[in-house]
């Protein structure tokens, strides 16, 4: 298998919040980077987002080297067939299963054998991800953290045949894009949505029960136990449908009823009221 230290250019699947995001770090750490897409116009919003992120890091003086260096590292592509030259694949598309092992099988077929397969997913199964491959063992969860430049973590999660090789050479790619890791075990959520989830879904019956409004729930989280953001104002930064999604694995994977998601989170996902990303969701943007 390829050694960490051998790992030149990465390619990243997928050109949205996260997966820009991901190709941002990946250029900033020196790698070469493939930001891979097959919406030409999402490949080119991506790349204007980076040009954003970098001019706000170095004005700040968080980044040393100069942004247009740091995006000559990053190439759009837009085939799969591109990424033949790719010594590890990181993918980022919507949570979609269906699309995601589509990509993955065919990627196989593609990438040469040594290359590791990472999936940004937050929510699926790592493990039945990897079996539509024939490399299970230099298969893994690679969960960023949004927004991406930001945030300093990344939740590494092995899948059943991970190996220890694919997990330590992954360990070694995260901390060289600045970012400390947890290891997780393949089970619904991993650490942080197992945990953030059910908090956020909480907030929904506060609201929903008429206990406080979204204000005041939000106040009393973020003042009251000092985080960044109120869990509605998260909710609506991650998006409704994504939280009410991984709600839903949480629920039918572990069964237990304290997972239900909270009826009001559905109401506005069926109303089309995603958050910040649609103009509308618990707060108006
Ligand atoms: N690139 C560069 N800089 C950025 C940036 C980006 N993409 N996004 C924000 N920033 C910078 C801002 O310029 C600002 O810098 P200064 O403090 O130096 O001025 C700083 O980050 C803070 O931003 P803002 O002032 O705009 O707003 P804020 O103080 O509310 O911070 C936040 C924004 C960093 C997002 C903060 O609110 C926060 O940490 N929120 C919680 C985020 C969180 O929990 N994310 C995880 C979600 S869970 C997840 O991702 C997993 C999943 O599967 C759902």
């Amino acid at each position: 298998m390829v050694q960490s230290l051998s790992i030149k250019t990465m390619a990243v699947i997928g050109a949205g919040q996260m997966g820009s995001g991901i190709a941002q770090v990946a250029a900033q750490a020196g790698f070469s980077v493939m930001l891979c897409d097959n919406r030409a116009e999402g490949l080119s919003k991506a790349v204007l987002g980076i040009e954003k992120s970098l001019a706000k890091l170095f004005e700040k003086g968080k980044i040393d080297e100069h942004p247009p260096a740091i995006l000559s590292r990053i190439k759009k592509v837009t085939q799969l067939s591109d990424l033949s030259s790719a010594d590890f694949i990181i993918e980022a598309i919507n949570e979609n299963e269906n699309l995601k092992k589509e990509i993955f099988s065919q990627l196989d077929k593609i990438a040469p054998a040594h290359v590791i397969f990472a999936s940004n997913t937050s929510s699926l199964p790592i493990t039945r991800l990897a079996s539509v491959t024939n490399r299970a063992n230099q298969f893994i969860g690679m969960h960023f953290m949004n927004p991406v430049p930001i945030m300093g973590l990344i939740e590494i999660i092995r899948g059943h045949a991970t190996s220890q090789e694919t997990y330590e050479i992954t360990k070694v790619l995260s901390e060289k894009m600045g970012k400390v890791t947890v290891c997780s075990q393949d089970y619904p959520g991993f650490i942080v949505n197992r945990i953030l989830m059910p908090m956020i879904n909480e907030a929904f019956y506060t609201l929903m029960e008429g206990i406080a409004i979204p204000e005041d729930i939000d106040a009393g989280m973020k003042l009251g136990t000092n985080q960044p953001m109120g869990p509605l104002t998260l909710a609506d930064f991650i998006g409704l449908d994504t939280c009410y999604a991984i709600m839903k694995v949480l629920h039918d994977g572990l069964g237990d009823s304290k997972y239900r998601p909270c009826p009001l989170l559905k109401k506005y996902v069926d109303a089309g009221h995603f958050g910040k990303k649609t103009g509308q969701g618990v707060y108006k943007y």
